[in-house]
């Protein structure tokens, strides 16, 4: 039990990274039945009052959070976050190898499940697995939130996680919390702030530059060994306002709208596979690690 005197996270306001998607969980509850409509985005007509019950009844650190989010995201930053790690000089690891990793983020744990990160992982997995999906989609699940380990270089929350957004064009606002992008320097640049900004109607969303986080990062490890629609899960898993609010379709091309119905069947393994049982880490490790070896055949540069 956290009290007051503990010192706060070094990294951020939250907790735990799962605050953020605790967050994600009361803003876009899992439907009735959780088979409905995967394909379908939230309604586009979804309105600011909504967002405005959101904010009002986030807790002080995920406001506090978003707010730190929304202000230091700027295109510059970005571009910085790029050059420091789309390099992959930072280690040579296989898959299982980073999940331990991202499973010594001993503050992390999340005291709702008291599941450890790599449970987390499994559990989404295993959820697909037993939806009978294929094995490049199971494995997918397993390895979607890595680009966590950020946060063991010393990133900050809010350079990890949170709904992603582009940077260079105007803020779409279906982005709860829109009122934080004031603070941003990039706001106030003309260069960045007209309905395109810096980049051509229809580009490809492969153009466009998202705040960063943890799922541009997987995704520039992993992007020669899954197929297409993995690496659209993994690149575009934390884009809210693109696969959910139907938002920036404008700098998107046929495909990218095809492929996100992939984002969008994956979305629902991410949010609302927490809180079941917990997995056998001994028993399920030998079928993972066949999986890995098959599309990961040797060591990865993170
Ligand atoms: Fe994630």
């Amino acid at each position: 039990m956290k009290t007051e005197a503990q010192p706060a996270n070094p990294n951020g306001p939250l907790e735990h990274l799962e605050e953020w998607e605790d967050f994600l969980k009361t803003r876009y509850p899992e439907p009735a039945s959780s088979q409905a409509s995967p394909f379908q985005a939230t309604d586009p007509g979804k309105k600011k009052e909504q967002f405005r019950n959101y904010e009002a009844d986030a807790r002080p650190s995920v406001r506090e959070f978003y707010r730190l989010n929304h202000q230091s995201q700027t295109y510059d930053f970005v571009q910085a976050k790029k050059r420091e790690y789309l390099s992959k000089s930072r280690r040579q690891m296989g898959i299982w190898e980073a999940m331990e990793f991202l499973n010594t983020l001993v503050d992390d744990s999340d005291p709702d499940t008291d599941l450890s990160q790599l449970e987390h992982l499994l559990q989404t997995a295993e959820q697909i697995r037993r939806d009978g999906h294929p094995r490049w989609f199971i494995l997918t699940g397993l390895i979607h939130d890595l680009g966590k380990i950020l946060c063991l270089y010393g990133e900050a929350q809010w350079a990890v996680v949170g709904d992603t957004f582009p940077v260079g064009c105007a803020y779409s606002d279906t982005i709860v919390f829109h009122q934080f992008f004031e603070a941003n320097p990039d706001s106030r640049d003309a260069r960045y702030q007209s309905r395109l900004g810096i980049y051509e109607e229809g580009c490809g969303l492969d153009k466009v530059h998202l705040s960063w986080g943890h799922d541009e990062y997987l995704y520039n490890v992993v992007k020669d060994h899954l197929p297409e629609e993995g690496l659209y899960m993994i690149r575009y898993h934390s884009f809210y306002p693109g696969h959910r609010e139907g938002a920036y379709a404008f700098l998107t091309t046929e495909k990218d709208r095809r492929m996100f119905e992939w984002v969008r069947a994956f979305n629902p393994y991410d949010l609302y596979t927490k809180n079941h049982e917990k997995p056998d880490v001994k028993k399920l490790r030998p079928f993972y690690e066949e999986l890995i070896r098959e599309y990961f055949p040797t060591p990865l540069r993170w």
